[in-house]
């Protein structure tokens, strides 16, 4: 099938058209045209993003997006591209930013539709879109955890088989991504932080085999799979208020050991709890090389496990991922295609949980 994808949740526009083929078990994914413009830059005086300007840039940059994706798909921008549905993330998201995306999705699919052939509309999951990121890079054998980590969200997840998702456990108050980008503008680095904090880090890992400070690690013996990161933010924020002239190398090192250290304890702890074959990590957290290389590292203790991490360019905000999770969906239920369905945009929406019995 051939499938639109627009993702507009936050603050990269993107849509790509993907040809997929084959089973859930076995998908042939292949990304036709693939476009993405980040707004990174723009909201970087705010220090995080600011939705109104997230949704003036969305609406600005969709249509350009799309000739582009049509064009590297060899297909001219008035054409439909023969697609068979359009995918669009519905939540979790910045509200305002999302209903750009559904309203650019859903004014495509009609104009399309009027030269002949329905093209309907299906609604994705964001979250979901990340932990079906890793299918670019081979099949998932179930069952599965999932630690999802990005800006705006920290879980682990228990997936049983494709479209039965337990939660185990999630933050408290900060996500990860957003304590990296919280430390990052009290070190003074440009937006997003995780990149800059992680490149410091390992710059310091390689000057110097230990850390120098050592920053707490909230909920870590709290016996249940939660996460708390602002008490880390805050511990972070004491220690440059009684150190004026601290080493930003040093402090962004042991911000970085103290909150994977957390996501690779409850993540051993989740293993060590259900029966897993696939760990997949996905968000954009999942990009950070520590927390790569502890993972792996984890993994060892469990034999037969298999990890799946996206790669570099698909663990940050993207549509490939929805277009792919889009997949999963239709697979799972073939009359979603044929119902009309009226889609909301839901900040908050979480995983959809189909059992609470593992
Ligand atoms: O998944 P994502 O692109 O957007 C959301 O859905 O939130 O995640 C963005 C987050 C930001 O907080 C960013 O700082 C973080 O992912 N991030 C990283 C790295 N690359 C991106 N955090 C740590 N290390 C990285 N290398
Ligand atoms: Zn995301």
């Amino acid at each position: 099938m051939r499938i639109l994808a627009i993702e507009t949740s936050c603050d990269e526009t993107a849509i790509a058209l993907l040809e997929i083929e084959g089973s859930l078990q076995e998908p042939e994914i292949k990304v036709l045209g693939n476009s993405l413009l980040s707004q990174a830059k723009l909201h970087e005086e705010y220090g995080g993003v600011y939705p109104d300007l997230a949704k003036r840039e969305h609406k600005k940059n969709l249509p350009i997006l799309l000739e582009k994706t049509l064009e590297e798909a060899g297909y001219p921008s008035t054409s439909s591209g023969q697609v068979d549905f359009i995918a669009v993330t519905s939540g979790p998201g910045l509200e305002p930013a999302l209903w750009t995306g559904i309203t650019f999705a859903e004014d495509l699919g009609k104009k399309w539709s009027a030269s002949g052939r329905k093209v309907p509309v299906v609604p994705v999951n964001h979250m979901l879109g990340h932990v079906y990121s890793v299918l670019l890079k081979g099949k998932l054998e179930f069952p599965a955890l999932a630690l999802l980590v990005s800006g705006g969200h920290t879980e682990l997840v228990y997936i049983k088989d494709f479209g039965q998702y337990q939660v185990l456990g999630e933050t408290r108050d900060d996500a990860v991504g957003e304590a990296f980008d919280k430390v990052a503008r009290m070190l003074g680095l440009p937006y997003p932080g995780g990149p800059e904090i992680s490149r410091l880090a390992e710059k310091d890992r390689e000057e110097s085999a230990e850390s120098k400070i050592d920053f707490p690690r909230p909920m870590i013996h709290s016996g249940d799979l939660n996460f708390s990161f602002s008490g880390l933010k805050t511990a972070v924020l004491y220690y440059l208020k009684a150190n004026k002239d601290a080493d930003r190398q040093t402090v962004a090192r042991a911000f970085e050991d103290a909150a994977v250290g957390v996501l690779i304890e409850k993540t051993h702890q989740a293993l060590d709890e259900h029966e897993t074959k696939s760990l997949i990590i996905a968000g954009g957290v999942s990009a950070n090389k520590h927390l790569q290389t502890e993972s792996y590292k984890l993994a060892e203790s469990f034999p037969g496990l298999s990890i799946h991490i996206p790669s570099q360019e698909l663990s940050t905000d993207n549509a490939v991922m929805i277009g792919v999770s889009a997949f999963v969906n239709v697979n799972l239920d073939k009359t979603i295609l044929d119902k009309s369905i009226d889609i909301e945009a839901t900040g908050n929406l979480g995983i959809p949980q189909t059992s609470s019995d593992v």
